[in-house]
Parts: C-alpha cells; sequence; structure tokens
C-alpha cells in the first residue's frame, strides 16, 4: 500500500521530522562510488550513519560491494531486506551476539572481528558447538587507539589462532582510525592518514607470511580519499558521506548536507528570538553547531528536549509562525538514531517514506 504521505508538500509533514533530498543524496552515492571505482577500491558502506536497509540497497545497486554494521541489529535488518555480504565492524564475544549472527548465518555471510585470544576461543567454542562456521576479521590498531592487535606480531599471532581453530574462517584485516578523519588542515590529515596505511601494512605484511588476505578493510568519510591513494586497504568503509552535515561539508566538501530535521516555528518571543521543535530528542548534538537550511541570519543559541532556540544576528527575510524549515545536523548519524521514519523529499514533494529498520 503506498504511504498516505507520498506525494504531500514538504509543508504537510509532521515535525519534527528526518527529511532526506533526493538529489542531494543521489550526488553524494555517485561521489564516493566514482571515487572508489577510481582507484580500484571496493566500497562497503557503514550503514551506522542511515540505518536504513533501503538505502543500502540503493549503494549496492551503484556499486558498493556489501555493507558494514556496527550492531548485530543492523547486520539483522540488511540480510533481510537481502544484502548478502555484511561485515559487523565490531568484536562479538557474547552468547546472545553470536547467536543472532549464527541464525544470520542461513541468509547472509556475516563477518565480525576479533582481536583477543579470549575472543576468538569463544567464538570458536561457539561456533563449534552450534555447528556452524564464522568468519572473522583480526582488528589491527591502526592508530586510533580504540581497539585492535596492538601490534604486527599480535595481528599474526591472532591470524595463526583462526587459522588454527576449527570453525573460524580467516576473512582479513579490520583497520579503522576514527581520528584521521577530522584534521582540517589537509596536510595533517595526510600525515595521519599515511601513519595509519604505514601501521595497516606492516601488520598485512606479517600476516601474508602465514596466508592470503581476503580483504583489508577500513577508512571513514574524511580519510578516504587519501586511504585510497596510499593503498593498503582493499575496502572502503565510508558511512557519513551519504548525508554529510554541518561538521563534515567543510571537511569533505565533494559530499553536501542531504539529511535534514524539519522543525516547525513554534514562538517567537522576541523580535530576535525563534524557538523550533526539534531539540536534543530528535538531533545529535555532540559535534558543531546545526543550521537553518536558507536563513543564515538565524544562529544556534541553544538545545531543550523539544525546543531549539535561535537568535537573529542579521538582516534579512525570516520564518513566519507555524512555518516548518529544515535544520541541518551537525551529525547525521546520532541524529538518525532518534527517528523510526524518514521522508524523502524531491522539489519539496514527498516521493518516499523508508523506515530507518537497522537497531
Ligand atoms: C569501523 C568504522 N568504519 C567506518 C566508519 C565510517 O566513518 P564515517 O562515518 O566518518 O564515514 C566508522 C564510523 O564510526 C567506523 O566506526
Amino acid at each position: 500500500m503506498t504511504h498516505p504521505l507520498i506525494g504531500k508538500h514538504i509543508q504537510d509533514l509532521p515535525t519534527p521530522a528526518l527529511v532526506v533530498d533526493w538529489p542531494l543524496l543521489q550526488a553524494n552515492l555517485s561521489a564516493m562510488q566514482a571515487a572508489a571505482d577510481s582507484y580500484g577500491k571496493a566500497l562497503r558502506p557503514h550503514v551506522k550513519t542511515h540505518k536504513c536497509s533501503q538505502l543500502a540497497r540503493l549503494q549496492l545497486e551503484k556499486g558498493a560491494i556489501g555493507v558494514t554494521c556496527a550492531t548485530v541489529g543492523e547486520a539483522e535488518a540488511m540480510a533481510a531486506a537481502g544484502i548478502r555480504d555484511i561485515l559487523i565492524a565490531n568484536q562479538l564475544v557474547t552468547p546472545d551476539k553470536l547467536a543472532r549472527v549464527a541464525a544470520l548465518l542461513e541468509h547472509a555471510n556475516v563477518k565480525f572481528v576479533v582481536d583477543s585470544a579470549a575472543g576468538i576461543t569463544i567464538a570458536d567454542q561457539f561456533a563449534r558447538e552450534k555447528h556452524v562456521k564464522f568468519e572473522v576479521l583480526v582488528e589491527v590498531d591502526c592508530g586510533g587507539g580504540r581497539c585492535g592487535a596492538q601490534s604486527p606480531a599480535e595481528a599474526l599471532q591472532f591470524t595463526q589462532m583462526v587459522l588454527d581453530s576449527t570453525s573460524l574462517r580467516f576473512g582479513g584485516i579490520q583497520a579503522y582510525n576514527g581520528s584521521d578523519n577530522y584534521h582540517q588542515s589537509m596536510d595533517e590529515r595526510a600525515r595521519r592518514c599515511k601513519l595509519s596505511d604505514e601501521k595497516t601494512l606492516a601488520a598485512a605484511e606479517q600476516v601474508r607470511t602465514l596466508c592470503e588476505i581476503p580483504r583489508v578493510s577500513g577508512a571513514g568519510t574524511g580519510s578516504s580519499a587519501l586511504m585510497m591513494e596510499y593503498g593498503t586497504l582493499t575496502e572502503i568503509q565510508s558511512g557519513t558521506y551519504v548525508y554529510s552535515d554541518t561538521t563534515y561539508r567543510s571537511l569533505t566538501p565533494q559530499y553536501q548536507p542531504a539529511l535534514f530535521v524539519l522543525a516547525a516555528v513554534l514562538s517567537q518571543p522576541l523580535p530576535g528570538r525563534f524557538i523550533m521543535d526539534g531539540g536534543l530528542k530528535s538531533m545529535g548534538t555532540e559535534f558543531s553547531s546545526p543550521e537553518v537550511n536558507s536563513y543564515p541570519q538565524l544562529e544556534f543559541q541553544s538545545y531543550s528536549e523539544e525546543h531549539v532556540q535561535w537568535n537573529v544576528t542579521g538582516d534579512g527575510p525570516l520564518p513566519r509562525l507555524g512555518q516548518k524549515v529544515l535544520l541541518v545536523p551537525s551529525h547525521v548519524c546520532t541524529t538518525v538514531n532518534h527517528h523510526r521514519t524518514c521522508y524523502v523529499v524531491e522539489n519539496e514533494t514527498v516521493r518516499d517514506v523508508w523506515p530507518i529498520d537497522g537497531f
């Protein structure tokens, strides 16, 4: 059945609502796919940004080889939508999560990440008892200081353990350094990415003494162009490029903000103060400030749970009471997490309604 809001004007949508600009989304999808193609790299986009299986399917139609997930719930949604090649780029060390992945193996090739002898043993024992085989990637800490083997020798040791296991298959190397993405200076970003690439290469060279490496997977939106150029990664996991935001816009101007929170003007208690719906319960707020699309003279002031407040800082037209405006979030990934639906809009008209199904 067609959704009743398809064909409606954007001003008819309930607020606060997540709105995707279809042409801008298409441009972002094509730009990242073209970049990966030009370097001969596989694109495995991270779906934590959109958590939406319909959008993931579009990414595959454009040429992505599969998806990267953060959670088992995301992997379940992607598998339910028919996506076959799924990497959960996280460690799974508890029976509840391993059982869910084991159940998914009937429908999809789901892989996950290991970075400890104990974790490898847990996964191997679980798989053996359940008569399944898990494909696992050895994570290497390439400089982010989060998870991963802490040296090439440790990466070698973990790979050897996987090869010696009864019920695990070696799926390659996971190497992602989140902090590489955010350096405003391109020289500094290039220097950091080079270091990450060198650490990844050092681990890969060790592992290659044992076996072929099916894939070396990593990189985010801000680091992807450099990591493709440096070359050790065979797969690119960028996620935020699909939507971008006020944080990423200046770091990667080739990707334009395509996701907005539609908010209504609720109050103008003073000439210079505007209050809209769409506060802390509808937007991720931990990065830089959001903006009001088309109204640059409104400057972000503060959030509360259901309100966002703006100050008038210049001349020019202002929205009227009851008008719905597009807010550009500062972090799209944590913004999406507050919503269950996104409205895909073209020429101010709703062309599709997508459930956000990956939790
Ligand atoms: C393992 C991994 N790969 C890829 C990404 C994608 O990064 P971005 O959203 O900056 O494109 C992330 C982001 O958190 C990540 O954790």
